[in-house]
């Protein structure tokens, strides 16, 4: 079984003082905490274990807002990540956890929607070795970017480059098979000194072992790296959530609609936000019938 893994670390400075005393990806974006969304992300492809890395100091806030996760039908632990050298050191720390599964990995700050995401994210879920995402973007060189060669094969991957190869940024959620462990491990610090997501993915390239699947234009990844991409984030979650009446990223709506849980449970959780409209919403669930998918 694919496990799952939030990497919640890093020390928020670009974000200060926002983040001084709270870490960002427990602050809010519009009407939930930020943590819900990739959360929500990894629910959606399937996957029901998942291990949340974050620092010591925030550890007790994140276990007191996830909990051990089987209110909502899944499982959720904790490891602690002293300092941020990287992203491939997630995988790293997540080793015991992981026990030899394959697993997706997928950053505390980014968030996904749009048409057919479930879906989506099943079928990479769904293949061998490697399997990412590729996303148009005006500014790439902020991200990872993808280097396509003339029959769309990817042809390289690299961090952040002052000159883009393609405006095709590589989102923060990665699934791997079973080796990604062992080739985190064999990446050395880079210039910056981090342990770069991009040597584990170059490794399963390199093995003829990585798809890049294109989100298309009907798929929202945003992330929440300054305050003008949080701001814009809110703006966007409650723009929808206002027009259509549904909520991006519920944890409750999600684990209902995925069977995780069943009317009495939800009935629990809604009954303890009573008093906002989120849990307002919740009950609203109960009972309702979507002809067509719910996210
Ligand atoms: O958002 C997608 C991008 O995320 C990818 O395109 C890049 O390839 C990838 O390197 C990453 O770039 P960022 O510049 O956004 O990485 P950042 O260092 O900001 O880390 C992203 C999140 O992961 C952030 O919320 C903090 C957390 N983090 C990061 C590192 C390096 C940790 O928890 N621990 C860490 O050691």
């Amino acid at each position: 079984m694919r496990k799952g893994i939030i990497l919640a670390g890093g020390t928020g400075t670009r974000l200060y003082p926002i983040t001084q005393v709270v870490c960002k990806q427990l602050l809010p974006l519009y009407d939930k905490p930020m943590i819900y969304y990739p959360l929500c992300t990894l629910m959606q492809a399937g996957i029901t274990d998942i291990l949340v890395i974050c620092t010591e100091t925030d550890r007790p806030l994140f276990q007191s807002l996830l909990k051990n996760g089987h209110q909502w039908g899944i499982n959720i632990e904790y490891t602690i990540q002293a300092k941020p050298e990287g992203i491939a050191q997630a995988l790293i720390l997540a080793e015991p956890f992981l026990a030899n599964s394959p697993c997706a990995l997928i950053l505390g700050d980014n968030l996904f929607y749009g048409h057919h995401l479930q879906a989506t994210l099943q079928a990479a879920s769904n293949m061998t070795g490697a399997s990412i995402f590729g996303y148009h973007v005006a500014n790439p060189q902020a991200y990872g970017v993808i280097e396509f060669d003339q029959y769309n094969q990817v042809k390289s991957i690299t961090e952040k480059p002052a000159i883009p190869k393609s405006n095709y940024a590589m989102p923060g959620l990665y699934f791997f098979d079973n080796n990604a462990c062992q080739y985190a491990k064999k990446v050395l610090p880079s210039p910056r000194g981090e342990l770069e997501i991009v040597d584990v993915i170059t490794q399963y390239l390199n093995n003829n072992n990585l798809t890049v699947n294109i989100l298309g234009r009907g798929t929202a990844w945003l992330d929440t790296g300054t305050p003008d991409a949080m701001a814009e984030a809110t703006q966007y979650i409650a723009a929808i959530e206002k027009r259509q009446g549904l909520k991006i990223s519920c944890p409750e709506e999600v684990a209902f609609s995925m069977g995780l849980i069943d009317q009495q449970q939800l009935t629990v959780l809604a009954n303890q936000l009573i008093k906002s409209g989120y849990g307002q919403y919740l009950l609203s669930l109960l009972n309702k019938n979507f002809p067509d998918e719910m996210h």
